[in-house]
């Protein structure tokens, strides 16, 4: 209410400044008072946030004034180009599924679920218990809360086949994410100017840590069924490469989810070469078809390193995420955090913990799978309707998005503008490319807001498309 009223005067006194000479005396706050019947308290905040937006000044003593537009001298910067040097990889300030939207726009760019598919209440009442707890006061161990890694290293258990070693709660690192978890292990697993091998397209976050790693990329070409073998081996032989990093499940973008024996055909290659595979299990509370199946349950001699983010699907306030890595691997990987940053705040910690714990998250999570077969169903139908031009090379099996082919020649960032200057926000699909795009693609989320309008987003990107590329 008392924000209302603030916002109001606010808004009135910015009408009035506008037409006002500067320098001009405000109406002192008795007059405003009353104009507005408004408490006094209201009007000096609202004071005080025209003063914090450079329009007015007060003289103390002797009232509040327009304040005169001074012509700012331009600062110059420009000495830092010379000491700032070239960057050693030039990355994007924003790259496009970060990128916020108007209410009003329509946005299938984003890579995070909207709040309507978050378990809310669970989150409010974990944060408030956990502001309660011990761990509102305390830092948490190195490695994470113990019982938070003992869930972790739960989950990878209970999938593990007889006859294999299940991960423990020694082997999981607590992380603010599962970005800052990529940066940690192609550091310093792969190394500055060692190769990285990754599937290409694969997720743009993937590829930005790696050119802040400073490590060479290697590509490799994957589609709906994953990596091609052949291809992997090849890249592995000729490069020398130890690490591979991939998305076995619902990978960003092309949402494919690997077979039992492709998952297996890989991870032989990756055990014959003494190397690491890097499993982004960035998914795995999105299944729609069918459950994540980690890869990591299959391998109990530490050639897989998993990830596992709980910030899509808990929350993106709650950025927590874990790393399971078994042996010195664990060791060095944590040497890493702990140069970074230490520790993991242990009230995010015991806010995810609370809530993965809940009877209601497994209820939650049954909801969800039902929530995002519905919308994605809509955005292929809606795309089928008014997008034929686009080709879905398969319907993903769980994730957040469709990747989608535009026909050959497709100018992607002026679709992109395009469909923008109409109320509609998609992600151009060369960020997903370490390399050249191996074609005209564009990632769509089906779990941004009000999905209710998806058929008026497609609408717009099929007319974007005949109008100015040709059908
Ligand atoms: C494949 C993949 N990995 C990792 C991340 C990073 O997630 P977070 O840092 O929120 O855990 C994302 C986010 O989009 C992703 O798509």
């Amino acid at each position: 209410m008392a924000n209302d009223s603030t916002a109001r005067i606010v808004d009135g006194l910015r009408a009035w400044i506008a037409q006002a000479p500067p320098g001009a005396r405000v109406p002192s706050n008795r007059a405003l008072v009353a104009e507005y019947g408004a408490s006094p308290i209201t009007v000096q905040k609202a004071m005080r946030a025209l003063g914090a937006l450079g329009l007015i000044e007060s003289r103390p003593g002797v009232g509040t004034f327009v304040r005169a537009v001074r012509t700012a001298r331009p600062l110059d910067f420009g000495w830092q180009t010379g000491a700032l040097r070239s960057p050693q990889a030039r990355i994007p300030a924003l790259s496009t599924p970060l990128r916020s939207s108007s209410p009003d726009a329509i946005g299938l760019h984003a890579g995070y679920p909207d709040r309507t598919l978050l378990p809310e209440r669970l989150v409010r009442a974990a944060f408030a218990r956990a502001a309660r707890g011990e761990s509102a006061l305390s830092r948490p161990d190195a490695a994470g809360l113990p019982a938070l890694r003992a869930w972790f290293a739960t989950e990878l258990a209970e999938a593990t086949p007889a006859g294999l070693t299940p991960p423990t709660a020694r082997d999981v690192v607590i992380l603010p994410g599962s970005q800052s978890g990529l940066s940690s292990l192609f550091r310093a697993l792969v190394g500055f100017g060692q190769p990285l091998l990754l599937e290409s397209p694969t997720y743009w976050g993937a590829i930005l840590a790696a050119a802040q790693a400073g490590v060479h990329v290697v590509p490799v070409p994957s589609g709906p069924a994953g990596p091609d073998p052949d291809e992997l081996a090849r890249a592995f032989d000729e490069t020398g490469a130890r690490v591979f990093y991939a998305q076995p499940n619902y990978a960003n973008p092309t949402g494919a989810q690997w077979t039992g024996e492709r998952g297996e055909e890989i991870l032989e290659i990756v055990r014959a070469r003494g190397a690491f595979l890097i499993e982004d299990d960035w998914a795995h509370d999105f299944g729609i078809e069918t459950t994540a199946r980690p890869l990591a349950v299959h391998d109990d001699a530490g050639h897989v390193i998993y990830l596992r983010s709980l910030t899509k699907s808990v929350s993106p306030s709650v950025r927590v995420a874990a790393v399971i890595a078994r042996g010195p691997t664990r060791d060095r990987i944590l040497a890493d955090r702990g140069a970074e940053s230490m520790y993991v705040s242990g009230l995010l910690q015991a806010a995810a913990l609370d809530v993965v714990t809940q009877p209601g998250w497994r209820t939650h999570l049954r909801a969800l799978r039902q929530q995002l077969r519905t919308r994605r169903d809509l955005l292929v139908g809606s795309l089928a309707e008014h997008v034929p031009q686009a080709h879905l090379e398969h319907v993903p099996r769980g994730g957040l998005h469709l990747w989608a082919r535009l026909p050959d020649g497709t100018d992607l960032d002026r679709l992109a503008r395009d469909c923008e200057t109409d109320g509609v926000l998609i992600a151009p699909g060369a960020e997903w490319f370490p390399a050249e795009p191996s074609g005209p693609y564009v990632r769509l989320n089906y779990t941004g807001p009000d999905p209710g309008r998806f058929p008026d987003g497609a609408r717009v990107i099929g007319r974007a498309l005949e109008h100015r590329h040709g059908a």
